[in-house]
């Protein structure tokens, strides 16, 4: 562990006009996660002390954004978007405090990892002032380019300033920096506009640096750590990158994944050992899944709590506040929210269960519907345990089935029903023999006149 004190400064002002979007690129989201708040995480992990966040474009969605993701950060605000340098400024108060490492972080690199904040940190330990972290990448338009001699690192040139020469380098800059805490100050503020964009560049400090006789050192991360998000298409790329990642860790844990470039992760599932998941199944945010369960094809979780050895699906929908305890079972088109199916309890085939609970052991036949809502407000459907619902029963809530109790198949039930009762909701059959033929033979001859 790094010893000396740290400030991570995440720059995430800019609008991302590439992006053609009215919410700020670095809320897009990866594995529904805002990129920044990734950027965040990877900071957290690697320890890299006080936080900083500099906001600017979408101010308001930012701050409030943030106060989830990193309620513990300090927000600047950066006026104009006059670069990455200028946007660095902004926390000049945070940076004055005195820190003996300041780590610069893009809020659009959403795939940094936190050792190669580490190994940043590790070469500013080391004795260096300035350490840029690059990449290499065949296509490399768009970066800043990377200008070495000697192992030394000379400057940082962005693409719209590069010669012909330049332009073919393919080391590139990730944006990540880290800079001694005793220079910062005096690096930033040497920082002029005359280039192509007459923006303050970050970049810039490289060579500031290097005419002060200061150390400048490049640390190289893949190029996946490094890949910087303007456009939509490399937002998807970096979602693919992500979901490979996650689906290899997941399955190196203990859970088999069939076709495993089909199934999709958020940042937060969590799924236990000997869990089965068949192709084509999207886990939401706020899922978590125990351990021997089966998910079957095309199935879909959102904020959902499985416990241990349930089924769900094929074609299962499990939506926020659904709830299984151990081995119970959800089957084809049966859908789920806020609900809590008990031990062993059943729903196997087309259902909707909302607002309520199903009791350990209990049957809910084909076609029930908890009817949650009349259309102003949700009542509540509590059905106690070992009851059996016959297929097609409407449950008009707020409704009570008590334990052991049996509903009839295709009853509209809108009274409570007490315990081991036997309740019929439907009207009743009329059979009348010789009546079919004779109706029959009546419309025939009618059709013939
Ligand atoms: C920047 C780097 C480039 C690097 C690339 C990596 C500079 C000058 N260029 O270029 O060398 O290869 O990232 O992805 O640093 N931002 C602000 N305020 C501003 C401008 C930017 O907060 O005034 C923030 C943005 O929100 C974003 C980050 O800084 O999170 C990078 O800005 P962006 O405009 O995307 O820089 P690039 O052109 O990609
Ligand atoms: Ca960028």
């Amino acid at each position: 562990m790094n010893s000396r004190s740290c400030l991570s400064i995440v720059l995430a002002a800019g609008e991302g006009t590439r992006m053609k979007s009215a919410t700020p690129k670095v809320l897009h989201k990866v594995a529904g996660l805002p990129m920044v708040a990734h950027v965040v995480k990877a900071a957290e992990a690697a320890g890299t002390g006080d936080l900083a966040l500099v906001i600017g474009h979408g101010a308001e969605e930012m701050r409030k954004a943030a106060g989830k993701f990193a309620p513990a950060a300090k927000l600047f605000v950066q006026e104009k978007r006059l670069g990455t340098a200028d946007a660095v400024l902004a926390a000049r108060d945070a940076i004055a405090t005195g820190y003996d490492d300041i780590l610069v972080m893009f809020g659009d690199t959403p795939l940094i990892d936190a050792g190669a904040l580490t190994a940043a940190r590790e070469k500013l330990a080391g004795g260096a002032a300035v350490v840029v972290l690059g990449f290499r990448t065949g296509e490399p338009t768009g970066y800043g380019r990377l200008i070495e001699k000697d192992g030394r690192l000379l400057a940082i040139r962005e693409e719209k300033d590069c010669s012909e020469e330049e332009r073919r380098i393919t080391f590139c800059n990730s944006g990540l920096m880290a800079i001694a805490g005793a220079h910062a100050l005096a690096l930033l503020e040497a920082v002029g506009n005359a280039n192509a964009k007459g923006e303050y560049y970050l970049t810039d400090i490289v060579e500031i640096a290097g005419g002060k006789g200061l150390s400048v050192v490049a640390a190289e991360a893949g190029f996946e750590d490094a890949l910087g998000i303007n456009n939509r298409v490399q937002l998807a790329e970096a979602e693919a990158i992500w979901q490979k990642r996650r689906r290899e860790a997941i399955m190196l844990s203990g859970v088999t994944l069939i076709a495993p470039e089909t199934v999709f992760f958020s940042h937060d599932t969590e799924i236990g050992p000997d869990t089965l998941v068949e192709p084509n199944v999207v886990f939401g945010v706020g899922v978590r899944i125990g351990s021997n369960v089966t998910v079957r094809g095309f199935s879909h979780f959102e904020q959902a709590d499985i416990a241990d050895g349930c089924q769900v699906g094929p074609y299962a929908r499990l939506r926020p506040g659904a709830k299984l305890q151990e081995n119970a079972h959800i089957g084809n088109f049966v859908e789920v929210k806020n609900t809590v199916v008990e031990r062993g309890a059943k729903a196997n085939h087309l259902a909707y269960l909302g607002d309520g609970r199903v009791g350990a052991g209990s049957n809910i036949g084909a076609g029930t519907i908890f009817c949650n809502y009349d259309g102003y407000s949700k009542f509540f459907t509590d059905i106690e345990a070992n009851v059996f619902i016959g297929s097609n029963s409407s449950l008009v809530a707020p409704v009570t089935i008590g334990t052991g109790a049996y509903v009839a198949t295709g009853s509209v039930i809108t009274e409570s029903v007490p315990p081991d009762a036997l309740a019929f909701g439907r009207s009743r059959q009329t059979t009348l023999p010789g009546k079919g033929k004779q109706l029959r033979e009546r419309r025939a001859s009618a059709k013939k006149a």
